[in-house]
């Protein structure tokens, strides 16, 4: 195998991976707030446990989250040394501002969330979590403006052989930026509710002690699936647009634009194969199949509002089973998004075989093989310690336990409800 294809391989793993984190992050967070927030309008203890119950499972795949994110910022730097120089000046910026926005200010807020409760004034405490959530949405959007750019060039020049940024606001107005950032969020939405009614259903099956806690959490989840999904559909839909006015070549497009594009690029890049590889169609088609398949949630919303209908089970199977469901989706879609782009790495501009590093393909192996076992090894913690901790219910969640009383033991057996 060659260098180029190790290390294209080597990003695919390391950003799906590492993208499998950030939508539950993403989408626990909203409905996190949303449930913190009912707690301090309505003092409702109800909403405090789900915060805490569910607020453990988010810290969890947050820490290992971010592990990835540092292993995918690595493989960055190794091999893609050619678009850090090429781009770096325009590339940089966004990136830095995501940096400073994930890595500091929202791990801060999350910090002091995790260790404010019960030292800090309700409403404090509840800003914290609004603070993280507006990070993680902030983070989100830079990342997507950066790649937006790769997708569609933007606001530059080209002064002896580097990019130079010259117009930000084109940045945050490029065409390809804005229905994907909306059907980004509405995925990570998605995959925040279906794991949640997922969680939910699993205690209900096994008739948890929890009955009336956990057919809340099922509902929120499935209401948040439904809405989500519909935007998901619509913002995907809407992609279709900017797709085919600033890429013609994505998706196997043979317009005139395309044809004239792609003499373009011949008579200056050289000839070569300027067409995409199939697999980004595949993904499309196989993404757009789940889409409609989740869309169907709409039809168990009507039935998990009966208690009876809860008691039957049946339904509450069909929930478990469809939670890798927009998993696989969101991998689908990044490959559809980001194969659909080759052969270049800034669309148009650079050339993917042009932005690798000048490093040999046994060191290219070493370095694939040695991230996608850590980050492989990352994702199964992550789940392991999800289902653990999602298992034992939500009598009494580390995170959020009140200090022990003086004279009581510092962790007293949790009482069923
Ligand atoms: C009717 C259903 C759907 C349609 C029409 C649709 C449409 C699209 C299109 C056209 C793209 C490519 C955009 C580009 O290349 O610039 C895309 C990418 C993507 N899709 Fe979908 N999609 C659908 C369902 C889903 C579902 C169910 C998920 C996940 C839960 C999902 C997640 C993604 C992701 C993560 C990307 C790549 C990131 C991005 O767009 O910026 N999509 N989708």
């Amino acid at each position: 195998m060659d260098t180029l294809l190790l290390a294209r391989l080597q990003f695919a793993t390391t950003t799906s991976i590492h993208f499998l984190f950030v939508v539950v992050t993403l989408g626990l967070v909203t409905l996190l707030v949303g449930m913190q927030t009912a707690w301090v309008l309505t003092g409702n203890p109800k909403w405090e446990r789900l915060t805490r119950f569910w607020g453990q499972l988010y810290v969890i795949n947050y820490v290992l989250g971010i592990a990835t994110g540092i292993v995918m910022e690595f493989q960055f730097g190794l091999n893609w040394s050619g678009l850090s120089r090429y781009v770096g000046n325009v590339f940089g910026a966004p990136l830095a501002i995501e940096t400073l926005v994930a890595f500091f200010l929202e791990s801060t807020f999350l910090g002091m969330w995790i260790f404010g409760w019960h030292r800090l004034r309700k409403g404090a405490h509840l800003a914290l979590l609004w603070g993280v959530a507006l990070t993680a949405y902030a983070s989100a959007f830079w990342i997507m403006v950066a790649n937006s750019w790769l997708q569609h060039p933007v606001g530059y020049e080209v002064r002896d052989g580097i990019a130079h940024l010259t117009d930000f606001g084109a940045l945050l107005t490029n065409p390809s930026l804005g229905m994907a950032f909306g059907h980004v969020v509405s995925a990570g939405l998605l995959v925040g509710g279906m794991l949640m009614a997922a969680v939910s259903a699993w205690h209900l099956i096994r008739r948890t002690p929890d009955f009336a806690l956990f057919r809340t959490s099922l509902r929120i989840g499935l209401v948040t699936a439904a809405l989500a999904i519909t935007m998901v559909q619509g913002f995907g839909f809407a992609q279709f647009g900017p797709v085919g006015s600033v890429q013609p070549t994505k998706f196997g497009g043979d317009s005139p634009e395309a044809r004239a594009l792609i003499a373009e690029w011949t008579t200056r890049f050289g000839p070569g194969d300027y067409t995409p590889p199939v697999l980004s169609s595949v993904g499309l088609g196989f993404m757009i199949l789940i889409g409609f398949t989740l869309g169907c949630v709409w039809l168990l919303l009507p039935l998990l509002f009966r208690d009876w209908i809860i008691r039957l089970r049946f339904p509450l199977w069909l929930v478990l089973l469809a939670v890798p469901l927009p998993f696989v989706a969101v991998i689908l879609g990044w490959i559809a998004r980001e194969v659909g782009r080759q052969p270049w790495v800034a669309y148009g501009l650079l050339p993917t075989d042009q932005a690798v590093s000048p490093v040999g393909a046994p060191v290219m192996l070493a370095s694939l093989i040695g991230f996608s076992l850590l980050l492989g090894t990352l994702a199964v913690t992550n789940w392991v310690l999800l289902a653990r901790h999602a298992g034992r219910g939500a009598a009494d969640p580390a995170l959020g336990r009140p200090p022990a009383a003086p004279g009581e033991p510092a962790h007293p057996e949790p009482a069923l409800a």
